[in-house]
């Protein structure tokens, strides 16, 4: 299914599709995709090129998947992108942290949140719970804060990603620990469960995903 989603950006530029294709290479999106209920209304927050929202459509027919971002080029390839995947994905433009209304059946972020700052970070997950489907799912992929080495190499790369050659929308991160996040979920209520993703590679991925009582 990884193969189908990346054949969905063939019409867009040369360094949108490598830039997808890195993307698909270096973060673990089976496990997060799996995380996702199997039909329902998701959201994703900070789609970025869209690769995750359109590798998860595709791979259940009773998902729909709306993404957002707040960078509109991307955005715009993320569109071309959509028209070979049918009316199941979407993307749009949203403001920095912006939560569209539900209900969702599941609201996921991928490597977004560290570009906000904690207090801010907190702030999204709240209101993403706040517009849940009773029963649904926060799924949460950001990287952990251990192994120090790994934490050491994604801080140089994302320093070059979000500072240096601005590829990432950002002006600077905070990597809040996985168990931190979780707490703020379960003050909500909700049950959580964490999992190290990193076996096999160099950075410290870590999912966290939050389910909200029936
Ligand atoms: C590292 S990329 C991840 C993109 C995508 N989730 C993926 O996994 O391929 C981070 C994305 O977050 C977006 N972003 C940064 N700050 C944001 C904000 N304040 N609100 C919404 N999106 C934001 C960036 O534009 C970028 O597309």
């Amino acid at each position: 299914m990884g193969a189908a989603a990346l054949r969905l950006y063939a019409p867009t530029p040369a360094a949108v599709r490598a830039h997808v294709h890195v993307r698909w290479w270096s973060a673990p999106f089976e496990p997060v995709a799996a995380a996702l209920p199997a039909t329902g209304r998701v959201l994703e927050i900070g789609c970025g090129h869209g690769l995750f929202a359109a590798y998860a459509a595709l791979g259940a027919p009773g998902r729909r998947v709306v993404g957002v971002d707040i960078d509109a080029d991307k955005i715009a390839h993320a569109h071309v992108a959509a028209r070979g995947a049918g009316s199941r994905l979407s993307f749009a433009v949203a403001g920095s942290g912006a939560v569209p209304p539900g209900p969702w059946d599941a609201v996921v972020v991928v490597d977004m949140l560290y570009l906000l700052p904690a207090g801010e970070q907190r702030r999204l997950l709240t209101e993403a719970a706040a517009v849940l489907a009773p029963g649904g799912t926060i799924v949460v992929k950001e990287m952990g804060t251990e192994p120090g080495w790994k934490v050491r190499w994604n801080t140089l790369q994302e320093t070059l990603s979000v500072k240096v050659l601005g590829i990432t929308q950002g002006s600077s991160f905070d990597f809040v620990a996985p168990r931190e996040m979780a707490g703020w979920l379960e003050d909500l209520g909700m049950t959580t469960t964490l999992q190290r993703l990193d076996r096999g590679r160099l950075h410290p991925h870590h999912l966290l995903v939050a389910r909200r009582a029936g």
